[in-house]
């Protein structure tokens, strides 16, 4: 199945014309290119639920600068359009819309959708202050010009989904956001297109991440559903510690932030929490990763396994 490449607004805007007034439904996957298998799981996602209503899926390609807030970070993000294009056929997408920096903000540009709020100054929030506005915008645009039904988004960026079914919400857009789980290597490692940048002893010390995430998660599990004693949020602070020390246990392992939330809310964990979402971000040299986990503490410690 070819898929066809289109550049500019108007052009993509016009095959989609068609489209949309034969009432037939769009899906979305918006990305910044060098596809892996978790982007893939996106498209083949949306194609497989697009494709028995006869809608279609359109993939974005956009590396988006403003949402990066180091200049080399955007510099050496990699951008690989033809196997990019590759993976769209074997996934099963319809259309790449790949425009220019210029084609998304032309000279003068100058709106953005920004969030108030506690969770927007959290994990990654507060690691890379502007990152999530520059998020928020070009989400907006891309949902503007594309005009989908649904869109997807992965798990693995859990703080980027909440915020953006926040502002699908808030802003009253009428578009189903799906949140899809996160593909792994066979260590676990979450697929990122920035692993490509780590040396071999990088790679291999990465797979602390989800090992801590997942003893911080059956430690949740166990400790945090119980009765007596303690309230949750003090019994999180110690998971917390133990993650903590997890992570800088790895030697080649800098790192960022680790923190237990009310998956929900965003919130800290309170007595009312069922859902804690357990994240972290760290540096392995130059490499920033990130990833998460939730833990089912709401009825009595049972695991939901479709995570
Ligand atoms: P990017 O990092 O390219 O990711 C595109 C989408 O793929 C995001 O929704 C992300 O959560 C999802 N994804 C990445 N790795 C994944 C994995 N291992 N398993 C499942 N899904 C995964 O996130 C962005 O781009 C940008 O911020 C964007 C939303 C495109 C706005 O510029």
């Amino acid at each position: 199945m070819t898929v066809e490449v289109y550049r500019g607004i108007d052009e993509l805007r016009s095959a989609l014309a068609s489209v949309r007034s034969a009432g037939r439904p769009i899906g979305l996957v918006p990305t910044m290119g060098a596809l892996h298998r978790g982007h893939g799981s996106l498209i083949s996602r949306s194609a497989a639920e697009l494709r028995p209503e006869n809608g279609l899926t359109v993939v974005s390609v956009f590396v988006n600068p403003i949402q990066f807030e180091d200049r080399t970070d955007l510099e050496r993000y990699p951008r690989t359009l033809d196997a990019d294009r590759r993976l769209c056929e074997e996934a099963g997408a319809d259309i790449i819309f790949a425009p220019t920096a210029r084609e998304i903000y032309p000279d003068g540009f100058s709106s953005f959708v920004d969030m108030e709020g506690e969770f927007t100054q959290k994990l990654c929030g507060r690691a890379r202050p502007g990152h999530f506005r520059g998020v928020l915008t070009v989400v907006c645009k891309l949902f503007h010009i594309v005009g989908p039904t649904r869109a997807y988004f992965g798990e693995k960026d859990a703080q980027q989904l909440f915020l953006l079914k926040k502002m699908a919400y808030d802003l009253d857009m009428d578009i189903r956001i799906v949140g899809c789980p996160t593909v792994r290597e066979t260590d676990g490692l979450a697929l990122s297109s920035r692993n490509a940048r780590l040396a071999p002893q990088e790679r291999a010390a990465a797979g602390c991440l989800i090992r801590a995430l997942k003893e911080g998660q059956s430690a949740s599990e166990d400790r945090l559903p119980g009765t007596a004693g303690t309230a949750r949020a003090e019994r999180a602070a110690s998971v917390r510690a133990s993650l903590i020390a997890a992570v800088e246990g790895e030697p080649s392992a800098r790192l960022d932030y680790a923190e237990l939330l009310d998956a929900e809310t965003f919130g800290p964990v309170t007595d009312e929490t069922g859902r804690v979402l357990l994240a972290v971000a760290a540096f392995f040299g130059e490499t920033r990763l990130i990833d998460n986990v939730i833990a089912d503490v709401g009825s009595g410690g049972k695991r939901d396994e479709s995570r």
